[in-house]
């Protein structure tokens, strides 16, 4: 399908969306609700959070290219930072030509911990707490009868020991299978439910009750082969290796490089109504959880001579919940995206990191990031000068083509330009 969108950034607005409106069956309500600037009534909004006083729109865009196990997806995405939909799909249509993604998911296991203080014996609490590992998981159950129906809920729990500066503590971690959502919600009401009974159980006392981000048992896998005739070279695949060798031994550019995967999958996050706070904190952790700060994705050089990248990223989204499926323009979004479980969308989720993260390295290494960015980060420099529309058309080929682009240098063009027209 992805001819039928060859040269899509060059059509105008309403010729991307009627393109969008025929691909992916988009109603006219729907239509009228990308359309509106607002998006999101400030009815619905005052609901969602306090102190409401107006809502804050983002540019939506699509990214293109995006195979999948298979299957083709247009990927959604709200983001203000320029660049990042075009290079999501470029790098998609590099993969594209040897098959795009493939992809796992496992299964929704998150983590509720229980942290319990002023035990009086460990040993002991540990045994009872064990002894009665079912019935615990009984008490869990009831708080979520949907879920459980579903074939999720809690699966089981383990015990850590740890020793603070205020003394030990033993924490509980209970596994609760979350099937389509991110299941803080339902996660959090199991920790508390069961935490009187691990005070009679441990005859301690129970402090924190809280999911935590660090979803070590919902790490996602992507790889995909980039063809070398189309990086350049071998020169290319050298020097991008080489940069992958820096992140892999300095945090400092480790942290820069899963910043640029962050781009990609908070965008189609952020889109699609979830969380993005929960993925980024995760994803970091998980890049600290072993061996130091490291990079989340890995490339080699194939037998062929060409890149092949893999991600593995920690990935604790909803396809239900939340704001998922109550935002107008998340509703929107999901049908873009048209995807029927959370596995597939994390599958897609952690295809557009390592695509991300792909174009980034590739533009650092060949070009620089710079002159992706420099036409409508001049735009904005020129408006930020206090241009208009018009006169940013104006102003910003100039700013280009000297290489000058600072808001001083758009104020000095802007009153020339002012002048000139008096
Ligand atoms: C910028 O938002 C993201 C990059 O810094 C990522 C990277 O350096 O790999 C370009």
């Amino acid at each position: 399908m992805w001819d039928k969108f060859s040269g899509f950034f060059q059509l105008s607005l309403a010729d991307r969306l009627s393109l969008l409106q025929r691909f992916c069956n988009i109603s006219t309500e729907e239509m009228a609700v990308l359309q509106d600037s607002r998006g999101l009534p400030i009815s619905q909004a005052d609901r969602m959070v306090e102190n409401v006083i107006g809502t804050f729109p983002y540019p939506f865009g699509v990214a293109l290219n995006f195979r999948v196990n298979a299957r083709d997806h247009i990927v959604p995405m709200v983001i203000e930072e320029s660049s990042v939909i075009a290079a999501a799909s470029k790098a998609a249509k590099i993969a594209l030509k040897n098959g795009g993604f493939t992809a796992q998911a496992p299964r929704s296991l998150t983590i509720g911990q229980v942290q319990l203080i002023k035990i009086p014996d460990e040993t002991l609490a540990r045994d009872a707490i064990l002894k009665n590992k079912n019935e615990i998981l009984a008490i869990a159950n009831v708080c979520d009868p949907v879920l459980a129906q579903l074939g999720g809920g809690a699966v089981n729990l383990e015990i850590r020991s740890i020793q603070g500066s205020m003394g030990p503590m033993l924490v509980v971690h209970l596994l609760v299978d979350t099937k389509d959502a991110m299941g803080a919600n339902a996660v959090n009401t199991m920790v508390e439910a069961i935490s009187p009974r691990l005070e009679s159980l441990s005859g301690g006392e129970a402090c924190l009750r809280i999911l935590s981000n660090l979803a070590i048992h919902r790490v996602v896998t992507a790889s995909a082969v980039f063809g070398k005739e189309l990086l350049g070279g071998a020169e290319v695949i050298e020097r991008f290796l080489w940069s992958c060798d820096f992140a892999e031994h300095d945090p400092f550019r480790a942290v820069t490089h899963n910043k640029g995967i962050l781009n990609g999958i908070v965008a189609v996050a952020q889109a699609t109504g979830n969380d993005t706070r929960a993925i980024e904190a995760g994803a970091h952790a998980f890049a600290a959880y072993e061996h130091g700060y490291r990079p989340l994705t890995r490339y080699e050089k194939t037998e062929q001579g060409d890149l092949r990248g893999e991600i593995k990223i920690p990935l604790a989204v909803g396809r239900v919940g939340g704001i998922t499926s109550i935002h107008p323009l998340a509703k929107v979004a999901w049908k873009i995206l048209n995807v029927s479980n959370v596995t597939e969308f994390q599958e897609i989720l952690a295809a557009v990191g390592l695509a991300q993260n792909f174009a980034a390295v590739l533009a650092l290494v060949t070009e620089g990031i710079q002159k992706g960015h420099m036409k409508l980060h001049a735009t904005n420099i020129a408006l930020t000068a206090g241009a208009t529309s018009d006169e940013a058309n104006h102003i910003v080929p100039q700013l280009i083509r000297e290489g000058q682009i600072s808001v001083t240098r758009a104020q000095q063009l802007l009153e020339a330009m002012r002048k000139n027209a008096r």
